[in-house]
């Protein structure tokens, strides 16, 4: 076992994001640009043996959770294979994805006996019509019954999120925290983030205590739970709801002093921050032929150069001008 992945912050990294592919069966509005994304060619992404080599190191160096991204996760044809040899690893203590729940249905029993613990399911509205706005696809429905279906399934924690944009889905608020009524499941509010090639503008942007205002007011005092130290959610209930609700206040209240994350992207880059746009290619260490203590060197060296928060943009405006990858290419 090696020393734990620290940075310069007093920060320990244990959990893991890791991108299984660019490809994505929905095209958000806020997510990509309208043309698409230039994709990495397969052979530059990687395999399934160099994800669970990759996966295994960070486990031996202290990663006890493994969240599972995209683009859209289940569209890679050998997701359930990939879940079962990262469950497998020793020492590793939660294993999630987060999916759009286009084909999750279909998904959930060999994802469970697999081994997948934790299912994020992203949903922005309850309106079909405006699913399609939003995704450019139909599918409301199907993502409605799978997150049910997966409530249903005994998976140890459903999490819906929704992205909140003005003028487009900030009036069905209420009616997503209705869902949490009879259903043990957290519903999270987002605020909305910019990135490369989306859409974001100043006047889609909701901060999150406007979002906690127009609910209070509907639902009347809201009980504020303790969150979890690492996480990106502040948390409330509606007394008497079975579930949750929270808000990710990346841009209003950044939660950078308790992060704990890492990236690894579909082409193998390691992103140290959701925002910084240094990376560094462990596919390219691992392809060269890089032993496992190399690939721990410079995993531990790019961490060490991880700026405190978001990526070292000082707020939501700067970031917005500054250079990432589209979100689809990161997985959030
Ligand atoms: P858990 O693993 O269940 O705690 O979920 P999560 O919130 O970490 O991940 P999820 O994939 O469900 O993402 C929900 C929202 O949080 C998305 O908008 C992500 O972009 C955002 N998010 C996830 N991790 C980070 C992070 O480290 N920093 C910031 N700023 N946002 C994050
Ligand atoms: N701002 C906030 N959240 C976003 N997501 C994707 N793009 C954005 C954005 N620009 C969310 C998705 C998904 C998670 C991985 O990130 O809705 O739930
Ligand atoms: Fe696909 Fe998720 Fe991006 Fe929508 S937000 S295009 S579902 S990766
Ligand atoms: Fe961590 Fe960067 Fe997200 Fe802040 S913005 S929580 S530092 S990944």
């Amino acid at each position: 076992r090696t020393p734990p992945l620290d940075d310069t912050f007093g920060r320990t990294h244990t959990y893991l994001r890791i991108s299984l592919t660019e490809r994505c069966n929905l095209r958000c509005r806020y997510c990509m640009p309208a043309d698409g994304v230039a994709l990495t060619p397969p052979a530059s992404t990687l395999t399934t043996p160099e994800i669970t080599r990759l996966a295994s190191l960070f486990v031996g160096a202290g990663v006890t959770k493994i969240r599972l991204t995209g683009g859209e996760p289940l569209v890679r044809p050998d997701v359930v294979a990939v879940v079962a040899g990262l469950a497998a690893l020793p020492g590793l203590t939660s294993l999630g994805m987060t999916t759009n729940g286009l084909t999750l249905g279909r998904h959930l029993p060999a994802l469970r006996s697999a081994g997948l613990t934790a299912l994020n399911v992203s949903l922005d509205t309850l309106v079909p019509a405006r699913f399609e706005l939003i995704t450019r696809r139909r599918g409301q429905g199907r993502v409605l019954d799978a997150m049910d279906a997966a409530l249903a399934a005994g998976f140890a924690s459903v999490k819906l999120n929704v992205v909140v944009m003005r003028g487009v889905n900030e009036d069905e608020v209420g009616d997503f925290v209705g869902l949490t009524r009879d259903r043990p499941l957290d519903v999270r509010f987002i605020e909305y983030m910019p990135f490369g090639g989306n859409a974001w503008s100043d006047a889609r942007f909701v901060p999150y205590a406007e979002m906690l205002g127009a609910i209070a007011e509907r639902t009347g005092a809201l009980e504020r739970v303790v969150d979890d130290p690492h996480d990106t959610c502040k948390h409330y209930r509606v007394p008497g709801h079975a579930g949750r609700i929270g808000f990710i206040s990346s841009m209003t209240n950044h939660f950078c002093g308790g992060c704990n994350r890492l990236r690894l992207t579909a082409d193998g880059a390691l992103k140290v921050c959701l925002f910084g746009s240094e990376e560094v290619s462990l596919r390219d260490v691992m392809r060269g032929g890089g032993t496992d203590e190399e690939l721990a060197a410079t995993v531990r060296a790019a961490v060490r150069r991880k700026h405190y928060s978001l990526g070292g943009k000082k707020d939501r405006h700067e970031l917005a001008r500054s250079d990432n990858r589209p979100m689809i290419t990161i997985g959030g």
